[in-house]
């Protein structure tokens, strides 16, 4: 099959697991859209849009806190390592510890977004010759094969930043951790970058900020069904709903329906309460204590961990 052919069938396949999921997730009792299908060009345009509002504390702080212990966590890493990338998109925090690696060393950037990842890791290979840099085009939660380096890895170390585990549930995040420790091996590390629990208002604002991005962000979504699926449903009759959960740590996020209505895909007519939730994300947030409790459940101990001043963001580096 030609590498066109090949294009053609991936997105046609993506196309039909979204109707799958779009029309499963709108029949449960509890409606739901999973969190991936935020990410469309425009969803992932709104996200680094997010990160520069002045209400998401978020992305700053953890760039802070890579600008000033970068150092130290690449001593951590060690010589002759494969630092190995979740969800490397940009790989903006990423320099800060490729500019302290000590050599030899590896590089792997793991992205779902293709183009996107070959396109950074040519830039990345101009500014750093002499790190090896190994582009992987999947998806890290599923399994995927590690490419081989030509120097003698002694050690892998998985990069996991921007409290991209709090996407995910606890047991999914268990998990996604245990395949972490089975790949790294004895020898190992994970650097994880999580948010932290604090004040109720700074994290409601955060994912209510003034200038509507995060609002933009959710309802892209129900532009996407409507491009893509022919969705028929009243833009203007949602709202963006996010508010945090005290008791379970967590910002729960939904697509509210403002209105008694109906969306229509294809043959299937879903019906919608006034105030009835779509949910569409959680983000959250940990104690140091209650992420080493959960990453202890998937083999993985604390060893060191960096925050900045007012202890909103840590970054933790941990070992099996
Ligand atoms: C990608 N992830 C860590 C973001 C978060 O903070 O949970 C996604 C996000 N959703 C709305 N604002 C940011």
């Amino acid at each position: 099959m030609s590498p066109q052919a090949l294009v053609k069938l991936h997105a046609e396949r993506e196309h039909q697991q979204f109707y799958k999921d779009i029309v499963s997730g709108l029949t449960r009792q509890q409606k739901r859209i999973p969190s991936k299908y935020l990410y469309d060009q425009r969803g992932s345009q709104l996200f680094d849009a997010i990160c520069e509002t002045p209400e998401y504390y978020v992305t700053r702080t953890e760039l802070a806190i890579m600008q000033e212990y970068g150092p130290a966590m690449a001593a951590r890493i060690g010589n002759r390592s494969m630092l190995i990338e979740y969800g490397s998109g940009s790989s903006l925090k990423t320099r800060m510890l490729l500019d302290h690696l000590q050599m030899p060393a590896a590089y792997v950037p793991v992205d779902i977004s293709g183009d996107h990842l070959l396109e950074t890791a040519g830039r990345l290979q101009d500014a750093y010759p002499e790190i090896e840099i190994l582009p992987v085009s999947a998806d890290f939660t599923k399994p995927f094969e590690i490419p081989v380096s030509n120097i003698e890895v002694e050690k892998r170390v998985v990069y996991f930043p921007g409290s991209t585990l709090g996407n995910f549930q606890p047991e999914e995040a268990v998990a996604l951790l245990s395949n972490v420790r089975q790949m790294i091996d004895r020898r190992g590390g994970l650097l994880i970058g999580i948010d932290l629990q604090k004040d109720s208002l700074v994290l409601h604002d955060a994912y209510n900020d003034a200038e509507g991005v995060t609002r933009d962000f959710t309802l892209n979504l129900l532009l996407r069904m409507q491009r893509e699926l022919g969705a028929r449903l009243d833009y203007d009759g949602f709202e963006h709903h996010a508010v945090y959960n005290q008791r379970l740590g967590r910002i729960e996020i939904a697509i509210e329906s403002l209105v008694e209505q109906e969306i229509a895909i294809g043959n299937h007519v879903f019906s919608l309460e006034a105030g009835e939730l779509i949910r569409t994300e959680y983000s959250y947030k940990y104690t140091i204590g209650g992420f080493r409790e959960m990453a202890r459940e998937a083999g993985l101990l604390l060893r060191r961990y960096w925050t900045d001043d007012r202890e909103y963001f840590a970054v933790l580096y941990l070992t099996p």
